[in-house]
């Protein structure tokens, strides 16, 4: 059966790191009725097209900013408020809610083909609320173009201490303009030698990450079970049981240089690593959305790619589960994967930009 979580059921958080384990509450405010809507794309054709977070203008970033401030600045129980954002993630990512039909089964986002759709309409209410704060439905944020060798450091408008898109916790060492190894979210080493030792190693880093694109897009992930991940049905036995497979499975990108960016951000602090280290806590830092906004790109990317069984799924299993979001206008909505296979239906797509790594066929 597909999966629904049970807002009824929703409960605390757990992070566990191996060594240590905490519960957090991050279970969103109660409804003010009991009703929830289901959703529908919005009406008119226009398309709005996120920017790369490298290129914006100061215009841009003067708007983004205002929406981020006011989003913080909202009352706390406020579900837009932006900790109440963050919690979201924490909520479908560490087990708060359990599945409509399956008390004893914990709902968990990743590591399977939920994995992409969930996100996508998660920032897409995100970006509602943000657009509405400021008075602009047409507002489109930005998206941190890791993939191109222009983006491949933590993006400048994220890393000023005055500005609301900043976050301390992160890995200093990583700022302000240090690659990413999209290898394993380590950062490049600089050689301690000469000049053109660091130019050679650099371009030699740029080239490893275009590699590593070209395989979790094109080379590994010719099949949706690929690239989405594994199957996650409703109903299944353990949390470890994921898809009823024996081992849950992300795609390629997920599982690839969705996790390296996600660590490179994240602080070093043991055990949890926060906030980009660890799924709690990763809504917590305003550059969590930019990351996720590229994840998206790549689900359009990946579409256009030529390849016959290179398509969305069609399991009704599938296109049938489905998500919980408070809107722009604090209502609970109701979300079906089926609601957002095309970014276009939903009004918005991405400034167009090279794609080096299609050609960084090895
Ligand atoms: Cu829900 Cu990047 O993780």
């Amino acid at each position: 059966v597909p999966i629904e979580p049970d807002l009824s059921s929703c409960g605390e958080s757990t992070v566990d790191a191996g060594t240590t384990c905490m519960n957090v509450p991050c279970c969103p405010p109660k409804l003010k009725d009991s009703k929830i809507i289901d959703f529908e794309p919005p009406l008119g054709c226009k398309i709005h097209y996120r920017p790369a977070a490298h290129l914006v203008d100061r215009d841009y970033l003067y708007k983004f900013e205002s929406a981020m401030e006011r989003m913080k600045a909202l009352p706390v129980d406020d579900p837009r408020n932006f900790m109440q954002q963050a919690n979201i993630h924490c909520a479908y990512c560490n087990g708060a809610y359990s599945q409509v039909g399956f008390p004893d089964q914990k709902l968990e986002v990743h590591y399977s083909w939920l994995f992409f759709p969930f996100h996508r309409m998660y920032l897409y209410f995100f970006e509602r609320i943000l657009g509405k704060l400021i008075g602009d439905p047409d507002f489109t944020m930005p998206f941190w173009n890791w993939d191109s060798p222009c983006g491949m450091t933590m993006p400048q408008i994220y890393l000023d201490p005055y500005s609301p898109l900043y976050d301390e916790n992160r890995n200093l060492e990583h700022q302000p303009d240090v690659l990413v190894n999209l290898n394993d979210g380590k950062s490049f080493v600089k050689p301690k030698k000469k000049d053109d030792f660091y130019e050679l190693a650099k371009r030699e880093q740029i080239n490893s990450n275009l590699y590593v694109m070209y395989q979790q897009m094109v080379r590994s992930a010719k099949t949706a079970s690929c690239f989405h991940g594994a199957a996650y049905l409703g109903g299944c036995v353990s949390e470890t049981d994921i898809g009823c497979t024996p081992e849950p499975r992300g795609g390629t990108i997920e599982n690839g240089a969705h996790i390296a960016v996600h660590k490179f951000v994240g602080a070093k602090n043991p055990p949890y690593n926060e906030d980009m280290g660890n799924f709690y806590s990763a809504g917590r830092d305003p550059l969590f959305y930019a990351h996720h906004g590229n994840v998206d790109r790549m689900w359009n990317i990946w579409k256009t790619l030529p390849g016959k069984k290179r398509h969305d799924f069609n399991e009704n299993v599938w296109l049938n589960s489905s998500f919980l979001f408070y809107d722009e206008n604090t209502n609970m909505v109701r979300v079906k994967v089926r609601d957002c296979l095309d970014s276009k239906t939903l009004g918005y797509d991405y400034q167009s930009v090279d794609i080096p790594w299609l050609r960084s066929k090895p």
